[in-house]
């Protein structure tokens, strides 16, 4: 089960926009990721949510979109996220996030795959913009963008070939392609 679930929880970049994520599910995956691990048990991750298109088109307008496709712009309108969780580090608890954040974007991933919703983990952000147009405290350092919705892509799984290239790509029909290295070649013993 556990394998299904993270097969199946690929960076989706194209949704069915219509498709509401409601402020309720935002956050019940915010306390899954409240749950979760944390360095020194500080728990210095807050989170700002976003499910209004107005709010939503901003933090869209802070993003950068699947840097291997050089030729794709990222999703068209009626393609785009419903929804959206920003991480984000309160440095007055902690200077250092480690991986924190890495965890809890994780997390909220899975509990998202496991209400058939989907999303991407976004650390290319304009940070100076996003923290204007959501006046986010200075004391906050943005760490990640999750967007969620339902997916409207097909995303599979493929190893790693003989050129070694790890570059996601789209085919013809729009499936979308993840090399993944081989177990063998990632394992020392
Ligand atoms: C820390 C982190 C930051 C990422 N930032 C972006 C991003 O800014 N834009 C984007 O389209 N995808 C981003 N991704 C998604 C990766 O491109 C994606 O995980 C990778 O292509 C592998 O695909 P998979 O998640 O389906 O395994 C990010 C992923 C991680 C873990």
């Amino acid at each position: 089960m556990i394998e299904e679930l993270v097969k199946g929880n690929r960076s989706y970049r194209r949704f069915h926009q219509e498709v509401a994520v409601s402020l309720e599910t935002l956050k019940g995956l915010v306390n899954l990721a409240r749950l979760s691990a944390s360095a020194a048990n500080l728990q210095p991750l807050k989170y700002l949510l976003s499910c209004d298109a107005e709010k939503n088109a901003a933090i869209f307008s802070c993003l950068a979109w699947a840097g291997y496709l050089k030729d794709w712009p990222g999703p068209a309108e009626g393609e785009r996220p419903a929804a959206y969780i920003v991480i984000l580090g309160d440095t007055e608890i902690s200077k250092n996030f480690g991986c924190d954040h890495g965890i809890a974007a994780q997390t909220i991933l899975l509990g998202a795959r496991a209400l058939d919703l989907g999303g991407c983990m976004l650390g290319s952000i304009q940070r100076d913009r996003l923290r204007e147009l959501l006046r986010i405290p200075e004391k906050l350092d943005i760490l990640l963008v999750i967007a969620l919705g339902r997916p409207k892509e097909t995303v599979v799984l493929e190893e790693v070939g003989e050129r070694g290239s790890i570059k996601y790509w789209r085919d013809a029909q729009g499936v979308h392609h993840v090399p993944k290295r081989r177990l063998e070649d990632i394992i020392l013993i």
